[in-house]
């Protein structure tokens, strides 16, 4: 049933649905070198003991990715997947610094993925907005140059981001950038709490002024945190595969996804790195309603907050939001 709903994703890197048999041939179409031979090899070393462990392989993975088409049949393979999988709206991260810091244009970065972006709203009536996130392992400077390069294209981006290596970089080192890019009128989200203490999350919210919460795992932590999440409505992205694959949890069972949705936080189901942690979006959602044998109305109360949690215009997710209430009603569910 999961697979046939209307749904948002939030929480989804397009370099990480770069599937092995993509970069091999965006490695001979590019003479890029990669590690492995055949897709089976790549798949082979996908074995992640911690976050790091997978950023190491996800870096290396897209050093593939050279020219303005390479983004292009990137995007487009995903929004297609998606599609296939129930989601009318995606709202996708960018890493532009891990392009440029080895000598691929940002223009060729940002045009590649927005044209198959506008390619898949034109044919495939697949709605999406783009974010940008910045690298926290690198220098806020870095950050700084990057909300520089980004601001010709600022219609085609609706908020900035933030991932990477989050124990030891705290949000307040970006807040300055944070501060210019929501004066220039992005929308702001962050990795916050992924495996950083609760802290890291407070400091995401009231120093970057973060409108939604990426992972936030940890925030579970401090009764305080999440009564302010709930009270203020403030969305979570949760990404059941990729925490178990970082081996944050054991299962999905351990995942804090029952007890969101029994406070009534806005916490919705996402792939984060699809290609690297074994599943898309309807794979995630069987994955949490397995772990929790959930029922339908909790998720219905899923894909909503999906649709509550998006930037889309307000009307939009009343309708989007209007149509699950609608199929809750004739399931008597809701
Ligand atoms: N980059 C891609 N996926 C990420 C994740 N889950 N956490 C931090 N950085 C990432
Ligand atoms: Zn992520």
């Amino acid at each position: 049933m999961a697979r046939s709903l209307p749904k948002s994703e939030l929480h989804l890197h397009v370099e990480g649905t770069l599937e092995p048999e993509m970069m091999l041939s965006f490695s001979r179409r590019n003479g890029v070198k990669t590690p492995y031979a055949t897709p089976e090899e790549a798949r082979a070393a996908y074995n992640f003991t911690d976050l790091q462990s997978f950023l190491d392989i996800y870096y290396g993975a897209m050093k593939t990715l050279i020219e303005e088409r390479d983004f292009y049949d990137l995007t487009m393979a995903y929004v297609k997947r998606a599609k296939s999988e129930g989601v009318v709206h995606a709202e996708i991260f960018f890493d532009p610094q891990a392009h440029t810091s080895r000598g691929v244009p940002f223009d060729a970065v940002v045009k590649g993925i927005h044209r198959a972006l506008e390619d898949a709203r034109g044919n495939l009536g697949f709605s999406s907005s783009l974010i940008m996130c910045f690298l926290r392992d690198m220098s806020s400077e870095s950050a700084m140059e990057t909300l520089e390069q980004a601001l010709k294209h600022k219609a085609w981006i609706k908020s900035v981001g933030m991932d990477s290596k989050e124990l030891g970089n705290p949000p307040g080192k970006f807040s300055a950038v944070y501060a210019r890019a929501k004066a220039e009128g992005f929308m702001a989200v962050a990795h916050a709490g992924e495996e950083a203490p609760p802290e890291y999350v407070w400091e995401a919210l009231d120093s970057l002024k973060i409108s939604r919460i990426d992972h936030g795992y940890h925030m579970f932590e401090d009764p305080d945190l999440v009564r302010r999440v709930v009270s203020e409505r403030i969305p979570v992205t949760f990404c059941p595969l990729a925490s178990i694959g970082v081996e944050y949890f054991r299962s999905v069972a351990e995942m804090p996804v029952k007890k969101a949705l029994d406070l009534g936080m806005v916490a919705c189901i996402n792939s984060d790195d699809p290609a690297y942690f074994k599943g898309y979006i309807a794979k995630n959602l069987d994955a949490v309603i397995e772990a929790f044998s959930l029922g339908e109305r909790e998720i219905l109360r899923l894909l909503r907050n999906s649709f509550e949690a998006s930037f889309l215009e307000e009307d939009t997710k009343a309708a989007q939001i209007g149509k699950l209430t609608a199929l809750a009603a004739e399931m008597g569910t809701d």
